[in-house]
């Protein structure tokens, strides 16, 4: 599959976990963290440079950035060097951000190891760090020049963190693809089904089609891919990151964001009932205890950093494979929404 982009285009390619790290460009540079690390340490070879950072979104830090920066001075690497972004969507965005800025830009290749990257994180081009508890305040467009996926490396996930990207595999048939909605439903997708790599393609399509209508996310188009986040990002915020994984907040938003839809007469009646139903099947939570500190996840969402002029933004479903951006939502809806969860 080919993605495109202002610049340029960049293919997804499927390797074996074996060959995922051969024929690299020359002068590359691997950033990873200490666990990826060593799930693939019979396949790293020592004679490309690596740097292993600590796993998990500590990661994703001026701190670590400017670790990065002078890690690549140190060990030569110049402006016709690549970047090679080896991990979960930690990794890949702050490598993408070090990529976009080291000597004014370097090509960076994305090779995500967690399902939530695979499906969304790497395509897109968004890259970038957090800056106190605020979540992505700094960071760029840039686009890597390839994804090389390996559906091989989700058999190591620990099962929250695969149930956490499957919430992300949800969240695209919900929001565009009944089809790839029914077959979730009808089949249980684990790390180890027959479907999981159609199910990595048929996502990384649909993100592909958004980003290609609305690459720098100034027409809207892209902000459909936010059906769950408002609230999820509320939750995310109020929680402390960290206790509820982002897939696991999101999934929460999508049932909260339904039942919004539903009371105000956008959303098909019965899809509350349903979107329900399938995330409890797949292990995630439809609702937390600080959904009902309604105050405090209103003022959040209107301070979201996408929310323009403290208005009330929600992509929302008007049924499953089909929705539609709304702003300016009633607060007495959101309100009514999370009391009655
Ligand atoms: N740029 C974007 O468009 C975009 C979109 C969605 C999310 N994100 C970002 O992605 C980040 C979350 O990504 P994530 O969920 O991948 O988290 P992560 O990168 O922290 O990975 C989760 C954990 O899994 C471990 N891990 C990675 N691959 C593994 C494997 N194959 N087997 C076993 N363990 C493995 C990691 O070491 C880490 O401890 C957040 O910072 C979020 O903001 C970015
Ligand atoms: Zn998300």
């Amino acid at each position: 599959m080919i993605i495109k982009h202002s610049l340029g285009a960049y293919g997804i390619h499927v390797y074996s976990k074996d060959a995922l790290l051969n024929e690299l460009p020359d002068s590359s540079f691997i950033i990873t963290d200490q666990t990826v690390r060593r799930m693939l340490s019979a396949q790293i070879s020592e004679s490309i440079p690596l740097l292993a950072l600590e796993p998990g979104e500590q990661s994703k830090t001026l701190e670590a950035f400017g670790r990065c920066h002078e890690w690549l001075v140190s060990r030569g690497a110049n402006r016709k060097s690549t970047l090679v972004a080896l991990g979960g969507g930690v990794i890949g965005d702050l490598v993408g951000f070090v990529a976009a800025t080291y000597m004014r830009g370097v090509p960076f290749i994305q090779i995500p190891s967690t399902l939530l990257a695979q499906v969304d994180s790497s395509v897109g081009g968004k890259v970038g760090i957090d800056l106190g508890q605020v979540k992505n305040l700094v960071g760029a467009f840039h686009a890597p020049t390839e994804v090389r996926l390996s559906v091989e490396l989700l058999q190591y996930l620990p099962e929250r963190q695969f149930i956490n990207g499957m919430a992300e595999v949800w969240k695209y048939g919900a929001i565009m693809d009944a089809a790839l909605f029914e077959i979730l439903e009808k089949c249980p997708i684990s790390p180890g089904s027959p479907e999981l790599g159609d199910v990595i393609h048929r996502c990384i399509g649909l993100k592909a089609q958004v980003v290609e209508a609305d690459e720098f996310e100034t027409n809207g188009l892209r902000a459909i891919l936010n059906f769950g986040h408002t609230v999820g990002h509320a939750i995310e915020s109020l929680t402390g990151y960290g206790p509820v994984l982002h897939g696991e907040a999101i999934a929460i938003g999508m049932a909260v964001e339904s039942k919004i839809g539903e009371m105000l007469g956008l959303t098909e009646k019965g899809t509350y009932e349903r979107l329900c139903s399938a995330l409890n099947n797949q292990k995630l939570p439809i609702t937390h205890p600080i959904c009902r500190d309604v105050d405090a996840m209103v003022e959040n969402m209107k301070r979201d950093k996408k929310a323009a002029k403290r208005e009330l933004t929600f992509s929302l479903l008007t049924e499953i494979g089909q929705c539609k951006l709304l702003g300016g939502v009633d607060e007495k809806a959101v309100r009514a929404a999370l009391m009655d969860l």
